[in-house]
């Protein structure tokens, strides 16, 4: 077993030019949309973090060929030898995005059996939208404490119009996939349309899916009956752009992020730029979209009011690192999270470090404060972890995050480039010796 933990020291600001990989929550599922193909794909721009090496491991245990050449960041998949729809609960436990293998299972199989993936600390996470939507489309579910049984019913009604309560992400990327194959025509009222969905479709249609997005945030999906496998690259991770920006934010430098995306993080910009930092983006002209976002930092930042919502509003998942930013902001700011009933944890890590904040249930006030101070702090998530090591930049003396594993799953050595572009940042990996190790076997559930 293994103690690791970030160091971060008081750091001079940020400043250069930096370009980010793929994104992590679009690779996940575009990776288990290749179990609708059957053949070789392959994927550019994928992220090594901790959550795609599961990914691989799922996609490897229900038979696929899976090589990732992570020098290259291109990743060959092979799922003609896929013969399995059932995975297991130890890598279910680990990861939520895996219940996203179930829309394809069941459109390959006719039938899927995952472990339930459970709640986690940001919240309860419920999974009652996809199950919804499945048994909608003609899909029986059985659920018993530890697994969730899907199964395709003989008839499957020709239309479907599935109305949404909320525009989940998993959920809509679930039914997108299922409708995809099959003969049958899905409406998807209310669907979500973050930047990472929007790689899921292109990805889809690129394999033949026909899928058209009307205005109102409805999708239309006209079942086939194959699809083809596929080469594709992957969007550019918009939350690691936004962790790069939040860093020189905060630390009062200058970041140039050559394919980020601006109009992905719109909401995220304006307010930074009511912060007072300056932002210009660019257009790729030949591919004719926006593209390329720099952020000179303001040395006087303000206090800001957000409220976190579904794309294109403010990014629930960019909340604790914006939160971190505002800690040193002049006045007070307010952040409502509306995504989450529980992403607030990082609130007590960060008034550890010196943070005026108060919580009311999903709403925090924050009273900017003259200084941070470094102490020993621990992430409850991958966005609180990254909230940590931003406050840790501007925080006196040295902060000390554990939960490193968090930061792992969410990022392909973040700390790495940071550390390029200025940051005082080490991860240090300490083996624990034997007795150490039974310490903490003693401790863990049989
Ligand atoms: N919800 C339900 N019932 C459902 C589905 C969702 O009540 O059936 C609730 C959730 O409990 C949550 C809210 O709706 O409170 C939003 O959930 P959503 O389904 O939209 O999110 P998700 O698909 O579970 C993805 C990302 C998250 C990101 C959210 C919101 C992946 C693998 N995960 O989760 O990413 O926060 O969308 O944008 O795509 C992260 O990367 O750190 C992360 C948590």
């Amino acid at each position: 077993m293994t103690n690791d933990y970030i160091l971060i020291k008081k750091s001079s600001p940020l400043n250069g030019t930096v370009e980010i990989l793929g994104a992590k929550n679009a690779v996940l599922v575009i990776m288990t949309s290749l179990i609708l193909t059957d053949g070789v794909s392959v994927l550019e721009n994928v992220p090594n973090n901790a959550d795609v090496q599961l990914m691989i491991k799922l996609l490897q245990d229900l038979g696929a060929l899976v090589e990732f050449d992570v020098r290259e960041k291109s990743m060959r998949v092979d799922t003609s030898g896929i013969n399995a729809y059932e995975v297991k609960p130890e890598i279910m436990n680990k990861m939520r995005a895996s219940i996203l293998v179930m829309g394809p299972l069941l459109a390959r199989f006719g039938k899927a059996k995952v472990a339930f993936p459970g709640g986690d600390l940001i919240g309860l996470r419920p999974i009652n939208y996809h199950l919804e939507g499945f048994k909608q489309l003609g899909v029986s579910v059985q659920l018993s404490d530890l697994f969730v049984e899907v199964q395709l019913s003989t008839s499957q009604p020709p239309y479907t119009r599935i109305a949404l309560e909320y525009p989940s992400v998993g959920a809509t990327e679930n039914l997108l996939m299922f409708a995809s194959l099959g003969n049958n025509e899905t409406v998807i009222i209310n669907a979500a349309l973050e930047p990472e969905v929007l790689d899921l479709i292109a990805i889809l249609q690129k394999m033949g899916a026909h899928i058209q997005i009307l205005p109102g945030a409805i999708i239309i999906i006209k079942g086939v009956g194959r699809l083809k496998p596929v080469h594709h690259t992957i969007v550019p991770d918009r939350l690691e752009a936004g962790a790069l920006l939040l860093a020189t934010a905060i630390t009062g430098g200058s970041l140039t992020i050559p394919n980020a995306r601006p109009d992905h993080l719109d909401v995220f910009l304006d307010k930074l730029k009511k912060m007072g930092h300056h932002i210009t983006t660019g257009f790729d002209c030949a591919e004719r979209i926006p593209q390329g976002i720099t952020l000179r930092a303001t040395q006087h930042p303000q206090a800001i009011s957000i409220k976190t919502g579904p794309y294109p509003g403010f990014p629930t998942d960019l909340q604790p690192s914006m939160m971190a930013a505002l800690c040193l902001a002049e006045g007070t700011s307010t952040i409502e999270e509306t995504v989450y009933e529980n992403r607030m944890l990082h609130t007590k890590e960060l008034a550890k470090m010196g943070a005026q904040i108060t919580v009311n249930g999903t709403i925090a006030t924050i009273r900017g404060v003259e200084a941070l101070y470094g102490c020993d702090v621990i992430a409850s998530d991958i966005r609180a972890s990254c909230a940590l090591v931003l406050a840790g930049f501007v925080a006196f003396g040295q902060t000390k995050m554990t939960g490193v594993h968090h930061w792992k799953r969410g990022y392909d050595q973040l700390e790495v480039k940071l550390s390029a572009l200025g940051g005082n940042i080490q991860l240090i990996h300490e083996e624990l010796n034997v007795s150490e190790n039974q310490k903490i076997a003693q401790t863990l559930p049989s």
